[in-house]
Parts: C-alpha cells; structure tokens; sequence
C-alpha cells in the first residue's frame, strides 16, 4: 500500500532527521524539498544574478535536476536565508510543483519535508506531521550542525536568521509556513532525534 508522509515545520526543526529517519523506516524515498529552493538560490548567487531577479529564479526552478542536487553546497546558513528569498515568490512555486508531486507519487508512496507539503504539495497525503520545537532550541540544534560542519558559527546570530526566516515563511501570501488542519503537531523542544521518531511512530500506527 502506497503511503506518504508529509512533514512541514519551521527551520532546523528536525523534520528533515526525521523525514530520513521514517523513510528508511518505512522503506519510502525521501524530498527534503527545502533543498529545492537552496539550489534555486545557488543557481543564482553561483551565476552572479541578483536573488530577486524573479525571471532567472523562475528560470533556475524550471530546469532544477533532482538528480544533481549537491547537498554539501546547499546546507550552510546564507543558502538557507537566500532560499526564502525565492522561496516567496509564487512563480518559482508553481515551478517546484510538478515535481514535488512527482516524487510523492512514486508507486510505495514517499516520505517529503518542508513547509507546504500537507497544506498545498500533498494535501492528500496519509500522514501530516508539523514539527516544532522553541526557537533556540532550534538555534542550539543548527549551531551544533554548522560546528560539525567546519562552519563558524554564532548562536545568537543563528537565532536571530531562524526568527527572520521563520517569519518570512509564515508571512508571504503564497503558500506559507502553516499547519494543515488534518495535522499532527509534533513538538521536539524536549525530545532528542530517538524521541521525535519514536513519538512519529507512534503518531502513524495510530493514523494507519
Ligand atoms: O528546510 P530548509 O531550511 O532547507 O528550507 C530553506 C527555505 O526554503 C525555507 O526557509 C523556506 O523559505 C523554503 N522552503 C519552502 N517550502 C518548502 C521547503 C522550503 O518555502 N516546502
């Protein structure tokens, strides 16, 4: 039986440990579709072109590979904030869509996360999970991640990016950062990576 799983949550709330975590559960691919509007904003900043330039973003989304997705050049922390730059603008949304649902419709289903999976890309979807935690538990968890990677890092400076971009995603017309009313709220504030999956699990046995 086909399932998907849909995971939506603010940034660095641990929905993409997650999303990985059930797909390899559940045997189920996995989209960390944020990674999508990353690549559009590399394209970009790679390219020389302004982060605003609405028709080269839309250009960048339209000819994006998920095959060529290069994941070490996506996940530092000005990436993050220049993908909710062309994250907002709603004809570089239309451009990801055909393709996010493409994914979900794999014939086992799929496991996607981001920020309008169960609200606009999967409305449809078996499970709707949304991830939250505290803002600086979550500036804790991306500091940790941006040490580990070599990248220097500010906790302060990292709260403050998570509380702009949180509010960029929440505030733009098109399909913002929301939680779907069929949703799960999940929230790992107080729980490690073991406890968000097993508390996940626990969620989709009861859904299933
Ligand atoms: O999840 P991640 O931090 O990688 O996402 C980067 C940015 O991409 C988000 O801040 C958001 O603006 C955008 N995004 C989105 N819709 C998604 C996934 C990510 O708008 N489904």
């Amino acid at each position: 039986m086909a399932m998907i799983i849909a995971i939506d949550g603010p940034a660095a709330s641990g929905k993409g440990t997650l999303g990985r975590r059930l797909a390899a559960h559940f045997g189920l691919p996995h989209l960390d579709t944020g990674l999508l509007y990353r690549a559009v904003a590399h394209h970009l900043i790679s390219a020389g072109e302004a982060l605003d330039d609405v028709a080269a973003a839309t250009a960048a989304a339209r000819a994006l590979d998920l095959q060529r997705l290069d994941d070490a050049a996506l996940r530092g922390r000005a990436m993050g904030e220049a993908a909710s730059i062309v994250a907002a603008m709603p004809s570089v949304r239309e451009a990801l869509v055909a393709l996010q649902r493409a994914f979900a419709g794999q014939p086992g289903g799929a496991v996607l996360d981001g920020r309008d999976i169960g609200t606009v890309i999967c409305p449809g979807a078996d499970v709707k999970l949304f991830v939250t935690a505290s803002a600086e538990e979550r500036a804790r968890r991306r500091w940790r991640e941006l040490v580990a990677r070599g990248e220097p890092a500010d906790q302060a400076a990292i709260l403050e990016d998570i509380r702009r971009r949180d509010q960029r995603d929440a505030e733009r017309p098109t399909a913002p950062l929301a939680v779907a009313s069929d949703a799960h709220r999940l929230d790992t504030t107080h729980l490690d990576a073991d406890g968000a999956f097993a508390a996940a699990l626990g969620i989709i046995s009861s859904v299933m």
